[in-house]
């Protein structure tokens, strides 16, 4: 079976934490996605609350110390990310965005990305396409049509949340899956030309 690597990003600061319930939803919802195209997801989550101090650090001095460094080159492998924030201030929030700040600017090009959020009122939704949606255009990510917000109601009395927001999850981790197995990987690589000498050779037959 093909496989897929998936990095899944939670900026959920809470313990237990909604924004991370919400990106183990949409990781299992991913798998099952991306099997339908015969492809096999690797999974690696950064929970960025452990990264809180080493990323105020990176910004300060440049160096991704603890194990930022390590977080940060997963996700240059990714051929696929799911990003998860709590809406603060009716927008991504601080921690979520300073991760994104001492990445390489060109690491998320082309980048399947499916962006998520919770909040506590369902009027913020929107934070998804004004704030999150612009972010990863300007980094040249390519962002799934939906996006999926969960706010307090959502999750019903269970906690586990159903309904729209079960569908919605559904449907993003769908055209994710979509466009992960779409990807060149870029490690591939464009093919190592033939040497010239080869080729002439063969074109006189002595190959
Ligand atoms: C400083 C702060 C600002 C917040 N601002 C908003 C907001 O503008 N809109 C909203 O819907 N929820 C807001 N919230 C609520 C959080 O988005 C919500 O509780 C979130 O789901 C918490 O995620 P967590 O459980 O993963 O930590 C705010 C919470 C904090 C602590």
């Amino acid at each position: 079976m093909n496989t897929r690597k998936l990095v899944v990003v939670s900026a959920g600061l809470s313990q237990p934490s909604s924004t991370r319930l919400l990106a183990d939803r949409l990781t299992e919802a991913t798998r099952p996605a991306l099997a339908a195209h015969g492809v096999e997801a690797e999974v690696e989550v950064v929970e960025l609350r452990e990264h809180a101090h080493d990323l105020a650090n990176n910004l300060l001095t440049g160096v991704p110390t603890g194990g930022l460094g390590a977080a940060i080159d997963t996700l240059a492998g990714a051929d696929g990310l799911i990003a998860v924030t709590p809406v603060f201030n009716a927008s991504y929030s601080g921690l979520f965005k300073l991760f994104f700040d001492v990445l390489d600017p060109d690491s998320l090009t082309g980048m399947p990305v499916l962006t998520a959020a919770t909040g506590g009122t369902p009027r913020h939704s929107l934070a998804l396409e004004h704030a999150l949606r612009p972010m990863f255009a300007y980094l040249r990510a390519v962002v799934v049509p939906t996006a999926v917000y969960a706010a307090s109601p959502d999750w019903g009395s269970s906690g586990t949340g159903g309904g729209e927001l079960a569908t919605r999850i559904d449907r993003a981790a769908e055209e994710l899956a979509a466009l992960m197995v779409a990807r060149v990987r870029r490690d591939t690589g464009p093919a190592e030309p033939t040497p010239f000498e080869q080729l002439l050779a063969e074109s006189q037959g002595h190959a």
